[in-house]
């Protein structure tokens, strides 16, 4: 007998609940989209449309849906960081299922809030990690299962933002004041790498980490001699300073396009070149943004077994890179994720060389750049089966699951905010 769809509400229809709604339109089987709360009108009705949802189903925002009682399976909440909590506890009351955005909560005592409901209300809640859910990161995890590496003693990771990836998220845009979204730099980005260091160490459990990074460069006193306020109006540098608006925005095509041109996506230049000069928020000179997350910072945590870890977050690269270094006590893996492929070796002493190797290749599967290495929609596959109670994957992101790497983030925060200290990652 085939099995019904499971039936889904999307509460903020932006950038990245799309994405995973997308699936209902390749999987009609699987999933379907019956309602959406979202308070943008433009983004409501366009949902509604793609969707086919009826009028009635159409709500102002989470809360309005909340008082109609429940109309689906579950909900889709790509709501912003600092509105998953609130947005999701009247619905985790009303029984919903969720699918939930990264980063669940952003501190210690949301975290507490949301886990005790779902736990209540016996809620299946995944958290959008989606990350583990890329063939790059699966097969490393494959590889350390198999205990080919041995027993961990040092895990390395690294991301490097790049400097138009940065200057737009992280200094103009939406995550550059943690007082206004609530986020850290390293809880907004790094909550991923965060992640998958505790889900690669398995059973192995954090016990403190230390951090230090500040905010050194993106800031007023580095601004370039004789720079304007604004770009495209007053700075004579439009043509040459790498961090122009004009020269992301407009020069290079597509660069950030969703967060940039949210309404004016497929308007003529001329009305986007008005728009960056005088109003956007992505038209303002880099140095001169009132952001206050770090450019940089480094994490290392201490886990039971005496193994270390290892993050550094960089802000403002030439190009964007995740790598990842994980040394055993039998061989270790080296990899790079934009170029979806990694090495491993063997400790071998023999005549030829010191160690063996072998290469994973992945790049003809997928593209780090499409969707997380597959990862976004792969992992809205397996939350169907999260809770059509099926057996999930090896990757699933459940809430309990998603705990340690949240406390890490937050323990990691408050260190580097005490100079450098350790600080214990419990709840
Ligand atoms: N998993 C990932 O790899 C990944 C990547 C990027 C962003 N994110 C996270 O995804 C989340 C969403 O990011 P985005 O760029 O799509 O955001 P967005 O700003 O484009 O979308 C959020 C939407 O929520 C709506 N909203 C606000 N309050 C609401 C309410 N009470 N009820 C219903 N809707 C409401 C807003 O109007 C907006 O349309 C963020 O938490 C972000 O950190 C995750």
């Amino acid at each position: 007998m085939s099995k019904k769809p499971v039936t889904a509400v999307i509460v903020g229809a932006g950038h990245r609940a799309i994405i995973y709604a997308d699936y209902s339109l390749e999987h009609p089987d699987e999933l379907k989209i019956v309602g959406i709360a979202e308070p943008d009108e433009e983004r409501r009705t366009e949902a509604a449309e793609k969707y086919s949802i009826p009028k009635e189903n159409c709500f102002y925002d989470s809360y309005e849906l909340a008082k109609k009682g429940r109309i689906a399976d579950v909900i889709i909440n790509g709501t912003m960081d600092k509105y998953h909590v609130v947005t999701s506890l009247p619905l985790l009351e009303l029984g919903y299922d969720m699918l939930l955005e990264k980063p669940f909560a952003v501190n210690k005592n949301e975290m507490r809030l949301l886990v005790n409901t779902a736990k209540k209300f016996g809620n299946k809640v995944m958290v959008c990690h989606v990350l583990r859910y890329s063939e790059f990161y699966k097969n490393i995890k494959k590889t350390l299962m198999s205990g080919e590496i041995g027993d961990i003693l040092s895990i390395q990771l690294s991301e490097n933002v790049s400097y138009h990836h940065y200057a737009t998220s992280y200094v103009r845009g939406k995550w550059a004041n943690s007082g206004e979204s609530g986020t850290s730099m390293l809880l907004a980005k790094c909550c991923h790498d965060i992640d998958m260091m505790m889900w690669l160490m398995g059973n192995v459990k954090p016990v403190y980490a230390c951090s230090t990074g500040s905010l050194q460069y993106f800031k007023k006193e580095n601004a370039p001699e004789n720079s304007g306020e604004r770009c495209l109006l007053d700075c004579p540098l439009t043509d040459t300073c790498n961090l122009s608006a004009k020269r992301m925005y407009l020069d290079m095509p597509g660069c950030w396009d969703f967060y940039v041109w949210p309404e004016l996506h497929h308007a003529p230049y001329n009305e986007k070149y008005e728009y960056l000069k005088n109003i956007s928020p992505y038209g303002r000179c880099a140095f001169k943004c009132g952001n206050n997350v770090a450019d940089h910072q480094s994490v290392i945590i201490k886990f039971s077994s005496g193994a270390t870890g290892s993050h550094n977050l960089t802000g403002g690269s030439a190009f964007s890179m995740r790598s990842i270094h994980i040394i055993g006590t039998k061989g270790e893996i080296d990899g790079s994720f934009e170029e979806q492929k990694f090495t491993v070796s063997y400790i071998n002493p023999h005549a030829d060389s010191d160690h063996d190797e072998k290469v994973v290749d992945l790049s003809d599967r997928c593209s780090a750049g499409i969707g997380h290495g597959g990862g976004d929609h792969a992992l809205v596959a397996d939350f169907i089966k999260y809770v059509r109670n099926e057996e999930t994957s090896f990757s699933c992101t459940s809430l309990s699951d998603s705990v340690t790497g949240h406390l890490v983030v937050f323990a990691a925060d408050e260190s580097m905010e005490k100079g450098g200290v350790p600080v214990k990652t419990r709840l």
